[in-house]
């Protein structure tokens, strides 16, 4: 092959290294993992309508003084008339209305269908069902999922009645569907013979369907959700909020014991995002899914006497709730046979939990300032940890705000901070915990453009492609003092496209799975966390254009890593001032002290390569954004690894040989149809500027 001369000139010349590393093999900060995770509340139906698998809506006309008791979700079929009952014989405490079906005129079919979360996902999968039913019937019901636009019918079955007169009776069916409905505007649908009925109606509660779960638990997970979301390696996951666990008042905090055992059981919750919510995903799925998935670090919100209104509990009255949160632990980690060990084993996990960080309340600093602080700090927060440290000496207490909330919590506790920031400020987060104390960064994303008004402007519609990588920076600088930080979580994690309050997610969806899709971020923090470093290594501090960390990793043999994010190269003053031969890109050396020629890595490469900063992923397009590639790289005659970063990218070098890999690239395209528009976010309610 002949090389034209400029190009051989090229390929001859010796690589010159803007940013050159020189990683030492020993002396570093840090003695554990930095986790990735996430934030788990239910908001923009991430919960309901999101990741739990329930596609009824409304199963249970659940109601609070906040949300009154509606049939919403529900359409008459073959005139019947539908109705909400208060009777006297409801079918527990905790659901105390249900829904009459009276036949319509001269039918002698009967029925509703519901409309599910925004649509139904129709497929040849086993869906399993089951209703509940007051009144004498001698017949069938027909229980079928149909199209909502035509006449087909996917899937239906026959379920013979064993309805009373005076009593609730619990009817349980599976459904397997002949054929894929063409989209998700869908309905299931029960229909009886009122012919056969004692008084010409029927009541209904606590009507429920699920497709097949993810592990194939009962009252489970949406298998899609969890899989993209197990997909990028999460191994820390906090819960339950977040504006959830505060709870709208002091009289409707999340109550975890009201989310426990059968589903009649569960009253729901008056949810904070504008919703009622089921408590279907409650303390036990949410420790569940967290076993599930990757078996996640759980960080456990206990409520700590501060609601969203900002009523604050008095010290006097704040003993049960410290109480209840000694409790709520024992649930989690206790013996099978303590008293709320064995209700946990009850409900099917004898083996304890593991959890090791509990976090007292969310945002104290927040809703009802500066009082609710103030007490916080005064007594709440230490009631709490001195009670708890007590009891579980290991477990690491979480004081809910941070350093810069102007508070020096009391040893051993460590802060929680929550940067919703622009990208250049998640930038400038990078050394903001090379001297303060321990923290969780509980809750972080790019929320806003740079130079906008923050919270009194609209957020991002979608991740966008610079805020991803300004958060890079941020978590690489969080990951730098791994010693004092064990764990950056996303937040908020999902958004259902059909109704959400904050836009800014990592993962979107719908009824239909073809509408899952991936952010900009998903594929920034992947990258981060499919190569975990249990130990930091030192190395020389050049940072900017280019910031970075160093370590290995223990549990695979050592692997060397190098974790780095380019960002803003043009404007990086140092850099300009002492390489300025290609502004275009970031010529980088890595030396790891030992390393030989020859040694092989891995580099994985993120990057956009369409070049718009401002760049998101639109749902209905799939990915047209982000490109991760994953080369082999050798290391040169000095032991050198050399490459080339390009402006905000991300750069993962790994010498190891087994780290983590993310499953298949996933595009949805929009192949079946919907009923979403995309429209900017609204304020989330009662939210207020961070301070
Ligand atoms: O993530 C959305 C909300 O932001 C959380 O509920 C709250 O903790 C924070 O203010």
């Amino acid at each position: 092959m002949h090389l034209k001369p400029v190009a051989l000139a090229a390929a001859l010349a010796p690589f010159a290294a803007a940013l050159d590393v020189q990683v030492a093999s020993s002396g570093g900060n840090k003695t554990s993992y930095h986790q990735y995770g996430f934030l788990h509340e239910d908001i923009n139906n991430s919960g309901d309508g999101g990741i739990y698998a329930e596609l009824i809506v409304n199963r249970a006309f659940q109601s609070s003084e906040l949300y009154p008791v509606s049939l919403n979700g529900y359409h008459s079929l073959h005139g019947a008339r539908l109705s909400i009952q208060n009777l006297s014989q409801p079918l527990s405490a905790a659901l105390d209305s249900s829904m009459r079906v009276a036949a319509g005129n001269g039918s002698n079919r009967a029925g509703f269908e519901n409309e599910g979360y925004w649509g139904m996902n129709v497929e040849c999968q086993k869906y399993t069902g089951s209703f509940w039913v007051r009144g004498a019937y001698d017949g069938s019901f027909t229980a079928s999922l149909q199209s909502n636009l035509t006449d087909d019918v996917f899937g239906s079955v026959e379920v013979p009645s064993q309805a009373v007169a005076d009593d609730w009776v619990e009817h349980t069916f599976t459904l397997t569907p002949d054929r894929d409905a063409p989209n998700s505007n869908n309905t299931f649908a029960i229909t009886f013979n009122p012919e056969g009925t004692e008084n010409g109606y029927l009541d209904f509660n606590l009507i429920s369907l699920f497709p097949p779960t993810y592990k194939d638990r009962p009252n489970g997970l949406r298998v899609d959700l969890a899989q993209v979301l197990e997909a990028y390696h999460p191994t820390v996951f906090r819960f339950p909020g977040g504006n959830m666990l505060e709870g709208n008042t002091n009289e409707t905090y999340w109550d975890w014991k009201k989310t426990l055992g059968p589903l009649r059981e569960r009253p729901g919750f008056p949810g904070v995002w504008g919703y009622m919510q089921t408590n279907g995903l409650g303390l036990m799925e949410y420790l569940e899914l967290a076993e599930d998935i990757n078996n996640m670090t759980i960080v456990v919100g206990v409520w700590a006497g501060l609601s969203l209104n900002g009523d604050i509990t008095p010290r006097n009255d704040l003993q049960p709730f410290i109480d209840d949160a000694l409790n709520e632990i024992e649930f989690i980690r206790g013996p099978a046979d303590s008293p709320w060990g064995s209700r946990r084993a009850e409900l099917g996990h004898p083996e304890p939990f593991n959890l090791q960080y509990v976090e007292v309340g969310n945002e104290d600093w927040l809703a009802g300032a500066p009082e609710g602080w103030n007490s916080y700090k005064e007594y709440r927060f230490p009631m709490f940890m001195q009670a708890i440290n007590d009891a579980y000496p290991d477990i690491q207490v979480i004081a809910s705000g941070a350093t810069s909330d102007n508070y020096t919590f009391p040893a051993p506790a460590i802060g929680d901070y929550h940067p919703y920031r622009e990208p250049d400020a998640l930038v400038e987060e990078f050394n903001r915990f090379d001297n303060d104390l321990g923290h969780i960064v509980g809750e972080v994303s790019a929320t806003f453009p740079n130079n906008g008004s923050k919270f009194d402007g609209p957020l991002f519609d979608f991740p966008a492609w610079i805020g991803a990588v300004g958060s890079a920076v941020s978590m690489i600088g969080y990951e730098r003092n791994a010693d004092r930080i064990p764990g950056t979580f996303y937040a908020p994690i999902l958004r259902n496209m059909n109704r959400w309050q904050w836009a800014v997610t990592m993962i979107q969806h719908a009824a239909d799975p073809a509408l899952t899709t991936r952010s900009v971020s998903w594929y920034i923090w992947e990258a981060l966390a499919a190569s975990p470093i249990s130990h930091t290594l030192p190395a020389n501090e050049q940072f900017g254009p280019v910031f970075y960390v160093a370590g290995r990793d223990e549990n695979r043999d050592d692997a060397l890593v190098w974790k780095g994010a380019c960002y803003n190269i043009s404007s990086n003053d140092i850099y300009n001032s002492t390489y300025r031969a290609n502004s275009t890109r970031v010529p980088v050396t890595v030396h790891f002290d030992g390393v030989e020629s020859g040694t092989e890595a891995t580099l994985t490469m993120v990057t956009n390569p369409g070049g718009d900063p401002y760049a998101m992923v639109d749902p209905l397009e799939g990915n047209k954004v982000v490109s991760t590639t994953e080369t082999s790289i050798t290391a040169n005659a000095d032991g050198v690894f050399e490459f080339y970063m390009t402006e905000l990218s991300l750069a993962v070098l790994d010498t190891g040989v087994n780290k983590r890999v993310a499953g298949a690239p996933y595009s949805p395209i929009g192949k079946k149809d919907h009923d979403w528009k995309p429209r900017m976010a609204g304020k989330p309610p009662g939210y207020r500027p961070a301070v």
